[in-house]
């Protein structure tokens, strides 16, 4: 096999030892799988340069070569806050309300596919299998094949896939689907996500559906199947020695003076659900007066995509949300909600995550949601805490012995975290039990292994030659 090429919008360059407990689990994975076969990882600098060049900056550190280029203002605008962000990310997660269609957006993505398909074809050889990440590079597969590439080129999406009845909202869908049938392998986190996109293609495109899992469209047959994503568990179990991590465990601890902690961590994004949550929360104080003073809720959430308005939004949502909560109830030494807007590396993450009783994970719709994955590998095994999940996330799928809940409903969001809060030890470590043990059974290692395999395995002996590529829709 030759080696493996990682295509997503952003990329990760490895870190040096010191900085390591700021490497996500994704990034080790496809690190440690690039340095096993000497492999590249392209993407976006995320720079913007006046004119775009496609001069490609190389980096190389520790066995791993990274190849970046910079984009345009207007790239930036249409293609990633544009398509990527105004359209396809609202969409995705059922949020057609938030989703804005416009013109501009569809041909700036498409023009930002060009220019990296044209810009990291010449590196590629001939043997070397492609792995295409996510949903800001949909239509990159096709345009490798238009430039000649016959290599193996698999795509997975991180976010789910919506009905087909949202997805035919979006201006061109059959466009954006049908340049998917280049790859010859594609994944999604769950089978929900595997049966839209099925459902899409017979209903939309006439094709059909083997059973194991191989579409047919015109002729053009590709494999498709769940992966679902894992973290890197035995990274997270050992960091928990580490002082980074004691330091937070020690910090939260103390600050929490002998009360219950129930934390959430969560990109400041409308999709995570915080408004929803931050409102079951105050359901919970209001009909449990018993815990006033007895609870502590820290939220942390960074804030991303700043330059989208949604997002601006939320922040000032939450914002005055918090104020009101903790203006209701809060005493002179006790406030309910702590809301941090400020991201924490991993190892003090890990340490926050062991000193909370209880994980509120409640997106609205998530592709996978690692936080939860996270939060489970960072309990202690004698007194662990309790995991409260959206039934609405991917991780749904795995977790189930987590407190499911219907994010959009206060009534379940406050039984639950009375539930959490007074779930006997016992009941706490059979339902760690059964959780952590899917968390280390599906890790990110699996993950990157059995997607890897897959795609080593596909069907790539039909033409892919130049020109071979199913004619674009207008
Ligand atoms: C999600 C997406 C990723 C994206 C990440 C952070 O997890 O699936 O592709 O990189 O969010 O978002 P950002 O816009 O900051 O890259």
């Amino acid at each position: 096999m030759g080696r493996l090429i990682v295509i997503s919008n952003r990329v990760s360059a490895p870190k040096p030892r010191s900085a390591e407990g700021t490497q996500g689990g994704l990034a080790v994975a496809l690190l440690a799988a690039l340095q096993e076969s000497n492999g590249l990882w392209f993407g976006w600098s995320g720079e913007r340069t006046e004119r775009f060049t496609g001069e490609i900056h190389f980096q190389r550190h520790g066995g791993v070569t990274t190849a970046t280029v910079d984009l345009e203002e207007q790239d930036v605008d249409e293609y990633y806050n544009g398509y990527a962000n105004r359209t396809l990310w609202p969409l995705f997660h059922y949020r057609i309300d938030l989703a804005e269609f416009d013109r501009t957006f569809g041909s700036g993505y498409e023009r930002v596919n060009e220019r990296f398909a044209a810009t990291f074809a010449p590196l590629i050889e001939a043997d070397d299998l492609i792995w295409v990440h996510d949903y800001h590079l949909v239509p990159l597969g096709q345009q490798l094949r238009q430039r000649g590439l016959k290599n193996r080129i698999g795509f997975f999406l991180h976010i789910p896939w919506p009905p087909q009845r949202l997805l035919v909202s979006l201006p061109y869908h059959q466009r954006l689907v049908r340049s998917m049938l280049d790859y010859d392998l594609i994944g999604f986190h769950t089978e929900e996500w595997l049966e839209s996109f099925h459902h899409y293609v017979a209903r939309e495109l006439g094709g059909t559906i083997e059973p194991d899992g191989t579409i047919e469209v015109e002729g053009r047959r590709v494999k498709t199947a769940a992966f679902p994503i894992g973290i890197d568990v035995s990274e997270f179990e050992r960091v928990l020695d580490r002082p980074d991590a004691r330091n937070a465990y020690e910090t939260l601890h103390r600050s929490a003076e002998g009360r219950k902690v129930i934390i959430g961590v969560d990109r400041l994004d409308y999709s995570k659900g915080l408004a929803e949550r931050f409102n079951g929360y105050r359901r919970f104080l209001e009909e449990n007066p018993d815990w006033l003073g007895r609870v502590s809720f820290l939220q942390i959430a960074p804030p991303t995509r700043g330059e989208v308005h949604t997002y601006e939004h939320i922040r000032e949502e939450l914002d005055a949300l918090s104020g009101r909560i903790n203006g209701q109830f809060a005493h002179v030494d006790w406030v309910p909600i702590r809301y941090v807007n400020q991201g924490y590396p991993r190892d003090g993450l890990s340490g926050f995550y062991r000193a909370a009783d209880v994980a509120l994970v409640t997106p609205l719709r998530d592709g996978m949601n690692l936080v939860a994955k996270e939060y489970v590998a960072s309990q202690d095994p004698d007194d662990p805490g309790v995991l409260i999940l959206s039934r609405f996330a991917g991780a749904a799928h795995q977790l189930r012995e987590a407190l499911l809940v219907n994010p959009y409903s206060k009534d379940e969001v406050s039984d639950a975290i009375r539930k959490a809060l007074d779930m006997p030890r016992a009941e706490r470590i059979r339902r760690w039990e059964a959780l952590v043990d899917n968390v280390r059974r599906e890790d990110v290692l699996h993950w990157r292994r059995t997607f890897v395999e897959a795609l080593a395995k596909a069907d790539n002996s039909h033409d892919r030659a130049e020109g071979a590529a199913l004619p674009l829709l207008e």
